[in-house]
């Protein structure tokens, strides 16, 4: 695992999205390679999304060749609501881009059938090749996508029903009224993140110092489940100055140590699978 140490949020969101871009651009994607991206919603992901929008629209990448899958969205509130993840999603990103509708996949929360649309998802994941590099949020209690405190760590895309604290997160986004939070959710599983070549987690903020802490510093454990991440062999987390508030100085000094290394992912010239192999 290696831990990026930045000074703010928006300098992450800007490292995330150069990163994205180069690994999109070093793939070379076309009508028979497509890059294959897992996405998050959220504030974290936010300014790596309009960054991303500026790079296309200064012509420096392009999402024509790209197909994404979303790591989760809402049960049974409609496409068309402002807090939906479609409508996060639509509105933040896809509309701004290249990218072809078709392309750009996202749970229905709406499905007849739930359980058939969670398989149904992960068969559509296997058929695109798998995920080339699944980008990540986390809740403040450590949880990944939906994958609620003691979610399986080998879990696949499922309904999950969502802990109160997560309710109480995401209050904020509907009036801080509890009641409105819709209570179940579709996830990708922990196994489903895990099986993607390459992992990256952003993590902003001193609520979720905690969290980061227990997701490097501790032993992996489902109560925590980004902590299943130390067992990707290419795991990525970026963070900013705030989140590390919980981290020993140690852990702190030894990664901001790495940062001239870990900057070569961003540079222009090192192919990542390079990188990989001298790093
Ligand atoms: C929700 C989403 C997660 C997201 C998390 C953090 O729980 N299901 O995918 O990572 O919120 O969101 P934020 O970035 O707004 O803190």
């Amino acid at each position: 695992m290696r831990l990026v140490i930045l000074d703010t949020a928006a300098a992450v969101a800007e490292w995330a999205a150069k990163y994205v871009m180069k690994r999109i651009n070093d793939f070379k994607p076309g009508p028979n390679n497509y890059f294959v991206l897992g996405l998050p919603t959220g504030s974290t992901p936010f300014g790596m999304y309009q960054k991303l929008i500026e790079y296309f629209k200064n012509g420096q990448v392009s999402f024509k060749y790209v197909k994404t899958f979303n790591m989760d969205e809402y049960v049974n509130i409609p496409r068309e609501h402002p807090e939906s993840y479609h409508y996060y999603m639509w509105n933040n990103f896809f509309k701004h881009i290249d990218i072809e509708p078709q392309n750009a996949h996202i749970l229905d929360g709406n499905a007849p059938d739930l359980v058939e649309e969670c398989n149904k998802y992960e068969e559509e994941i296997s058929k695109a090749g798998g995920i080339e590099l699944f980008i990540g949020g986390i809740g403040p209690d450590g949880h990944i996508a939906f994958n609620e405190p003691g979610s399986s760590l080998v879990s696949r895309t499922r309904v999950k029903t969502l802990a109160q604290d997560t309710l109480e997160a995401n209050a904020r986004f509907f009036g801080n009224d509890i009641s409105k939070v819709p209570k179940q959710a579709l996830t990708v599983g922990v196994g489903t993140v895990m099986d993607a070549k390459e992992v990256m987690i952003l993590i902003t903020g001193t609520h979720k110092a905690f969290a980061l802490y227990k997701a490097i510093e501790e032993g992996v454990n489902h109560m925590w489940t980004v902590s299943a991440f130390q067992q990707h062999p290419h795991t990525l987390m970026l963070c900013d100055e705030d989140a590390t508030l919980e981290l020993r100085v140690k852990t702190v000094k030894y990664f901001k140590a790495l940062s001239n290394v870990h900057h070569k992912l961003i540079e222009e010239d090192q192919p990542i699978e390079q990188f990989w192999r001298i790093h």
